[in-house]
């Protein structure tokens, strides 16, 4: 019996925990834009007694994406897909993020569409900087959510973008649209699709993140959340594993914030409601 195809995009440190919660028993098919990344991952995994095979992926690249699933579909049935695939404001400059983590999602969510499997599903990993970027108006959420992908990046609030952190926040509240408005094309072929929204969580990317320019802010914001500690890659894995499975099956086009409580800390700190009421 052929076993069912998990594709994993972006297999950096949370690519690696969802490989191995989802990979036994299903053909693992590993993405990433790094060659040496992924060749390395792919021989950790087999030596581990994963059924693992690779492509690299580049996720800005519609092409490249379709080649992907093309590839993954005649290995057997497209079961899951997750998307890591993503630049943190320390990693990249606007440009090369509004690319990845903007319009990389956006195709990846369009291609798929067509190929999940009936009975499927797909999880998109966004971020807790999708609950902070809520200065949009509804007609400029629309937008995000619905335009095609290629006229993205030309739409006024992508174009006026200056500084990586507003372009990884935009984008990331973006995904979060943009799995809503894709739950129905995934619908239609039986499949269910969703985010999630990470905190602060211990791979490379979190790391580096918590050494730039933002880890004072970002330390302090672990302090005050209701857990008071930093995610580790177990902690998405899990979450992703819940939302693939069966007891999830009534759950589609909704994102899933898993931060350790930052954002509820944030939000209804006396600091931040104080800010709010003198701002308005
Ligand atoms: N680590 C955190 O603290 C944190 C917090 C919130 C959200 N996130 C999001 O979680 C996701 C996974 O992050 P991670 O911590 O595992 O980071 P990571 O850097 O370990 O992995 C990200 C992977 O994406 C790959 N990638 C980059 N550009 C690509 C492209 N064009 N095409 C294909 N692959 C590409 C990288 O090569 C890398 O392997 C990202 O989308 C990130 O924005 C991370």
């Amino acid at each position: 019996m052929s076993k069912d195809v998990v594709v994993i995009i972006g297999i950096g440190g949370m690519g690696e925990a969802i490989a191995r919660r989802q990979g036994p028993g299903k053909k693992l098919v590993l993405a990433d834009f790094n060659e040496e990344l992924l060749a390395r991952r792919v021989t950790e995994l087999k030596a581990d007694g994963f059924d693992a095979t690779s492509r690299q992926v580049d996720v800005s690249s519609r092409a490249s994406v379709q080649a992907l699933a093309d590839a993954a579909a005649a290995i057997g049935r497209v079961d899951q897909l997750i998307n890591t695939a993503g630049l943190s404001p320390a990693q990249a400059p606007v440009a090369a993020i509004v690319n990845v983590d903007l319009l990389g999602v956006a195709l990846v969510l369009d291609t798929f569409a067509t190929f999940i499997a009936e009975g499927g599903a797909g999880v998109i990993i966004s971020s807790m900087a999708g609950y902070m970027s809520s200065h949009l108006t509804t007609e400029e959420e629309f937008a995000l959510a619905t335009t095609e992908p290629e006229s993205l990046l030309a739409l006024p609030i992508v174009a006026a973008l200056s500084d990586p952190g507003s372009a990884y926040g935009l984008a990331k509240r973006a995904n979060q649209l943009r799995v809503r408005h894709a739950s129905m094309a995934w619908g239609k072929r039986g499949g269910r699709i969703n985010s999630i929204s990470p905190g602060v969580i211990s791979t490379s990317m979190g790391k580096l993140e918590l050494e730039g320019p933002s880890g004072t802010f970002m330390r302090a914001m672990i302090e005050g959340s209701g857990t008071g500690r930093i995610g580790t890659p177990s902690d998405i894995s899990n979450v992703v594993s819940f939302l693939l499975g069966p007891d999830a099956s009534f759950i589609t086009g909704t994102d899933l914030l898993v931060d350790g409580g930052v954002v509820a800390s944030i939000s209804t700190s006396p600091s931040t409601l104080f800010a709010q009421s003198t701002a308005s």
